[in-house]
């Protein structure tokens, strides 16, 4: 049912009054407003990966495929557009930054539910980051629903399964054997090639954007301990190994 639209205005339709409203610096630092627009409309961003992921999931698990990968490659897409917008925060200069540091208290982008929201529904679960959250919270809530619903990898997995190859377990080494056929063979699994290829490119972007996540943070604060009270890019650096696939990349050294 669509709901009656007779008179509706742009502003109407977008809630222009409360997203422009919500722009709230807490200091008098002109650079303020871009560090707070930035961090909102990677959330808003976020958003909308985590729509297209959802969808991706239910996609694969049904065996859609050329539909799930129409998702897929927005999903990609919507991770460049991430990537790059560091580009702009890298016009924050350090001593610019540092004038108004200290409103943010020990507020940090380590708190963002919707990006663990997104590592964890494409496959990389660390239930411990749960715990940051109160019991209670819609945040926490909705990181127990992540965990507990399948992830794409997940979803992959199933496909595989369903193929025919028997997964001794769900272990990096049983799927990187599976996956290692489909590479020997493209021709014969052309679909699920397709698919480990486009996993691929999603956990590229991902590492993509926490390269210049680290190296914005060193380029603005250098070595100092996060806001979020992590060693701060030394932290971040760790983040570097993270892989959602680590079985798509193990493979390409066996091929
Ligand atoms: C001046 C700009 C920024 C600085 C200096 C910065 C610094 C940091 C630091 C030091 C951490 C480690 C946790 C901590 O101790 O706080 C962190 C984590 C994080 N930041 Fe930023 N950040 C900046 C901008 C952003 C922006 C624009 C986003 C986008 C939403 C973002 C998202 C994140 C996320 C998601 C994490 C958690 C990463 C993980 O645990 O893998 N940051 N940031």
């Amino acid at each position: 049912m669509t709901a009656n639209s007779a008179g509706m205005t742009y502003a109407d339709y977008l809630d222009l009054k409360d997203l422009l409203g919500a722009q709230r610096p807490r200091s008098d630092h002109h650079d303020e407003m871009l560090f707070i627009i930035i961090h909102q409309t990677k959330e808003l961003w976020m958003k909308e990966l985590l729509h297209e992921l959802r969808f991706a999931v239910r996609l694969v698990e049904q065996g859609r495929f050329a539909e799930a990968y129409k998702a897929m490659a927005r999903i990609s897409r919507i991770q460049a557009v991430m990537t790059l917008s560091w580009d702009v925060l890298s016009t924050l200069t350090p001593v610019d930054y540092l004038k108004f540091r200290n409103v943010l208290g020990t507020a940090s982008g380590f708190q963002s539910e919707q990006f663990r929201e997104i590592e964890f529904r494409l496959g990389l679960k660390e239930p411990n980051f749960v715990n940051q959250y109160p019991e209670g919270s819609t945040e926490r809530a909705a990181l127990e629903t992540a965990l507990a619903e399948p992830s794409l990898r997940d979803a992959a997995t199933g496909a595989l399964e369903r193929a025919g190859f028997d997964l001794k377990d769900r272990s990096v080494e049983a799927l990187a054997a599976a996956w290692l056929q489909v590479y020997r063979d493209p021709e014969r699994w052309f679909d699920l090639y397709e698919l480990a290829e486009k996993l691929l490119d999603i956990d590229d972007s991902m590492v993509a954007w926490r390269q210049k996540h680290v190296l914005t943070v060193e380029r603005i604060i250098g070595n100092k301990p996060g806001t979020g009270g992590s060693a701060g890019a030394p932290y971040l650096r760790k983040t570097l190994e993270k892989r959602l696939f680590p079985e798509l990349w193990s493979l390409r050294t066996d091929l």
